[in-house]
């Protein structure tokens, strides 16, 4: 389009002069124009094709972007369902398969809004150059963290549009990306021109996307329960400009508007633009309030990367709590300020371990996309390697049994260890670990002390007790002392623990405490936390563990748990109907989490483990939507918008596993 202008205007000029230069003109530029688009095409294969070989597991691999093109297939929209129809011809325009979906049917974002949405019929193209922000708030600091936010978003963006697979190579950094925000306007001129011939730049409908962000009332930026998530969208096309506002109370809630403005963005690879609706209105907000994802870091370990890539996932789908269980009996990878010792002693390896700065980053980063980390280093028991040093210190022994024989006889999976609850330095050494990571991930009103699994016969062989469990209750409430001087003498509001026996005797108070149910959702202990008062965040083993059905990894012994969980298990889950909850009983469901330990998982497998199925939770926890039919049908709608949500995570680099064949995800409804 800015060729035809600046064409038409050489053409004007030298019509002035004389029709036969002009032409002379015309033609110069167009072979002059024809070989620069040579010559690049050329350096952007081979540059395309060196990068391919420096990052061989890397996603932008010379067979390019992860979503083909499908040229061969045309769609039409009947009874809100898209058809498949070929496309040999080059005749008609064809429809792709996106373009139809997000106009056929109901509203086709995941999760699915919990109130009201609007959406106009007809579409506009668009590219990613010309969104703009534009924020409205009273509060410094949450004008900062949009602002940040809303460069991700556009990274993403530009990713979706595939630009970054043209030509330029290195990602953004967050302040190289906000500086060019910042002064979007200053293009070079001739960058745009020629942008324009090789579709570096293009000029869809719109030439203008303004995005309005108002946080209307707080200015908090601390993560709690008490976020107010909710947010309304709506979006007007006045000519070529098209406005977009989000409106929330807090920054949390704008940064919902935006992963739901990002599911209305979509790309279409006929004219390689963006497209979204041309007016919408969403109204929305989560049923509950804790949507969590927990990775253990500790059978494996997992690079920044790969939880930062995890982060991203979570955030697309409304997520909220990353729950980090950094460490266990079998690995310590935390290079803790005070105790250096600890990851000296337990980490598998130099590399795999995480310093304060990586713990501080994934958190800031986490905070881009409104998801908290909750840092977990699991006492007493889970805990063995990396605790051998006391001795050496002069601070007796931190820990017993670890990487004890017989292993069965002392913990519930190998290698064993405990911690001391009799030495009063592993108590000072849980207040410093706890001191440190609530410095790296920010003041919260939740923290986990792990709590889980103690093994009796461990301790019966070093103390007389008679009550070995009483020794248990009073290790978890001397932990709970020392957070509470680690957070500055105030105690988070929720502390949660793991479920245990200790948590069915009474011994934890119920006003401080907070269970993380992870027994079978049958189970008696379900009905009897809640009716002993305790809050709970749900992760039952027979839906929400991600892990299960991978089979042994023991020579002897079943599976730890099986079969694998679909992510209809994990969709359908619905405990609180199932339990018939009574009101008050239901308000201490916080919400729910989806569990990923490690023993059979390292980086390679971690996405398609993850993705989609953590997904499903995250509708079930912020739509929540009812089962009118049979608790066992997941219906075809479902299936359409998980689809389509996968391949969105697919193309923000997620390898996520495939749900179908992939015959089912271009013919929807056909397979089900
Ligand atoms: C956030 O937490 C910090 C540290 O506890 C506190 O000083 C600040 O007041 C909190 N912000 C709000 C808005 O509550
Ligand atoms: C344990 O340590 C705390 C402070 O770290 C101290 O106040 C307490 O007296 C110590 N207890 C014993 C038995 O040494
Ligand atoms: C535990 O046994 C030791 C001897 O093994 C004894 O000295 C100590 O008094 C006993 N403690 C209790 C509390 O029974």
């Amino acid at each position: 389009m800015l060729l035809t202008r600046r064409l038409r205007y050489l053409y004007k000029m030298s019509l002035a002069v004389s029709l036969r230069r002009a032409l002379l003109v015309l033609l110069t530029g167009a072979i002059f124009i024809l070989t620069v688009l040579y010559w690049n095409q050329g350096a952007t294969k081979a540059q395309a094709y060196n990068e391919a070989l420096e990052r061989p597991h890397s996603h932008h691999d010379a067979s390019g972007f992860p979503i083909p093109v499908e040229k061969s297939w045309t769609y039409k929209c009947e009874n809100d369902r898209c058809m498949r129809v070929g496309h040999h011809g080059k005749s008609a325009k064809r429809v792709s398969f996106i373009s139809c979906s997000m106009t056929c049917g109901d509203i086709n974002i995941w999760p699915h809004p919990t109130h009201k949405f609007l959406l106009s019929s007809q579409t506009h193209s668009f590219s990613v150059e010309d969104v703009q922000l534009h924020v409205e708030t009273s509060h410094r600091e949450v004008r900062k963290q949009l602002q940040l936010a809303f460069d991700w978003f556009l990274k993403d963006l530009r990713q979706i549009q595939r630009l970054d697979y043209v030509g330029s190579s290195s990602e953004p950094t967050v302040s190289e990306s906000s500086s060019k925000s910042r002064h979007h306007a200053d293009v070079d001129p001739a960058a745009t021109l020629f942008g324009a011939t090789f579709g570096v730049k293009k000029v869809g409908d719109l030439t203008s996307i303004q995005v309005k962000i108002s946080v209307l009332k707080s200015g908090d930026l601390n993560f709690s329960l008490d976020n107010d998530e909710t947010y309304q969208l709506s979006s007007l096309t006045e000519g070529r400009r098209l406005q977009v506002e989000i409106t929330a109370n807090s920054y949390f809630g704008a940064r919902h508007g935006l992963s739901t403005l990002q599911q209305l963005i979509w790309f279409d690879d006929e004219d390689h633009l963006l497209h979204t609706y041309a007016n919408s209105k969403v109204k929305d907000a989560p049923k509950f309030r804790y949507r969590g994802l927990m990775l253990d870091t500790s059978r494996h370990f997992f690079s920044v990367e790969s939880i930062k890539r995890t982060i991203v996932g979570m955030g697309l789908a409304k997520m909220n709590r990353f729950h980090w269980h950094l460490s266990d009996a079998q690995s310590f990878p935390y290079i803790s300020r005070y105790y250096p010792e600890l990851a000296e002693h337990g980490a598998y390896s130099e590399s795999e371990t995480y310093t304060e700065q990586d713990v501080r980053e994934v958190a800031e980063f986490a905070k881009i996309y409104g998801v908290q980390v909750i840092p977990e280093i699991d006492a007493p028991a889970h805990a063995g390697n990396g605790w051998d040093w006391g001795p050496k210190r002069g601070m007796g022994e931190l820990a017993m049994c670890i990487n004890q024989q017989p292993w069965s006889f002392y913990c519930g999976e190998p290698p064993c260890g405990q911690l001391n609850p009799k030495n009063n330095h592993t108590y000072l050494i849980l207040q410093r670990l706890y001191e440190e990571l609530l410095q790296h991930t920010g003041p919260t009103d939740l923290f986990h002390l792990g709590g889980d699994e103690v093994n009796l016969d461990c301790w019966a062989q070093y103390f007389n007790d008679t009550d070995l469990r009483g020794l248990w209750c009073d290790f978890m409430l001397q932990a709970m002392a020392r957070l509470k001087l680690a957070n500055n003498g105030v105690a988070p509001k929720h502390v949660a623990v793991w479920s245990s026996a200790l948590t069915n005797t009474k011994c934890l108070p119920n006003s401080q405490f907070t269970v993380q149910v992870w027994g079978g959702s049958t189970w008696q202990e379900n009905y009897d936390l809640l009716d002993n008062g305790y809050n709970v965040i749900f992760s039952h083993v027979d839906a929400w563990y991600l892990d299960c059905g991978f089979g042994s990894w023991r020579a002897t012994g079943d599976a730890a748990c099986a079969p694998y969980r679909t992510w209809q298990n994990v969709y359908k889950h619905r405990p609180w109907e199932r339990m018939r909850l009574d009101k008050k009983r239901r308000k201490q469901v916080l919400g729910g989490e989806v569990c990923m330990w490690t023993e059979q998982v390292d980086e390679n497998q971690l996405d398609n483990r993850l993705w989609p199925r953590t997904a499903a939770l995250a509708e079930r926890l912020w739509t929540d939507p009812s089962d009118d039919h049979d608790m066992d049908i997941v219906p075809p709608d479902v299936f359409r918008r998980i689809s389509l949500f996968r391949n969105r995570l697919v193309e923000l680099g997620i390898r996520a596993e495939a749900l179908f064949p992939k015959y089912c995800a271009q013919n929807p409804g056909e397979c089900i």
